[in-house]
């Protein structure tokens, strides 16, 4: 038997692809969602969504949200789907880019786990996106550093999910394996349009809404289920 379904929650990174995917499945089977990113806009049209602004990469502004959100009520869930991905391979100067995907994969993480434990927040579930490419060097080009952040950021997770069950707060990981129609995957190249190729091949990989029914499930299971990391890959995706 499920329990009742999340009510109220925050989306991080919920501008674009799988955070607004979520954001659509949640908003849609009745939940209150504020959807989160640099950006502040989400694309889902719904009275049952709130967009704010945020950048994980600023802990005062991380605190600040959740502090926001945590006043007078409980909160359901959080997603944490804010992440960036971009060609920076070792053995050239991508100093830049690999400073803003560790600020943005390992130390957004870092902030968000961080923020729900200092803030006075009764939280039902956190579920952090992680990546396939956490579990073995990303096989995609120029990719290794996302990769190495994170695996960096699903061991922070494991740290706060201990600290968290102690408050009654079920801390999950969901890592895909490749997800088209993100900008994750159109922007990969932008920062090298030399280096452009194509990541994976249109139309056999994963959708965002199909990440979404997974963390939608995650957070249907009944209280006593702790469902501690879910990877999901496309069936044609090489280990
Ligand atoms: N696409 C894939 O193949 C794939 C595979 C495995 C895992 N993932 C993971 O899935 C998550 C979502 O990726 P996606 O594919 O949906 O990419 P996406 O379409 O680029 O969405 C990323 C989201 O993160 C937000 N974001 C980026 N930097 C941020 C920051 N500093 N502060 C707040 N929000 C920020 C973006 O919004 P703003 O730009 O407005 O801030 C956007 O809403 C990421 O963690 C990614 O690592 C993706």
């Amino acid at each position: 038997m499920s329990a009742a379904p999340p009510r109220r929650g925050l989306v991080l990174g919920a501008s674009a692809g799988i955070g607004a995917a979520v954001v659509a499945h949640l908003a849609g089977s009745g939940a209150e969602v504020h959807a989160a990113s640099r950006r502040g806009t989400c694309p889902v049209e719904s009275p049952n969504v709130v967009a704010r602004s945020v950048d994980v990469r600023s802990y005062r502004e991380v605190r600040g949200l959740i502090e926001q959100l945590a006043e007078g009520n409980r909160l359901s869930f959080v997603v944490n789907s804010a992440g960036i991905g971009s060609y920076a391979p070792l053995g050239e100067d991508h100093s830049e880019a690999w400073r803003e995907i560790v600020e943005t994969n390992l130390l957004g993480t870092v902030h968000v786990c961080s923020a729900l434990l200092e803030v006075d927040v009764e939280l039902g579930q956190l579920v952090q996106i992680g990546s396939l490419a956490a579990f073995r060097v990303s096989k995609t080009p120029g990719n290794a550093i996302y990769s190495a952040a994170k695996a960096a950021s699903s061991m922070v997770v494991d740290h706060a999910r201990t600290l968290l069950r102690e408050r009654g707060t079920r801390v999950s990981v969901v890592a895909p394996g490749f997800v088209e129609g993100t900008e994750f995957g159109e922007r990969f190249f932008d920062r090298v349009p030399q280096a452009r190729r194509p990541l994976y091949q249109p139309g056999q990989n994963l959708k965002p809404e199909e990440i979404a029914q997974v963390v939608a499930y995650v957070l249907e299971t009944p209280p006593h289920v702790d469902l501690t990391e879910l990877v999901v890959r496309p069936v044609g995706q090489p280990d």
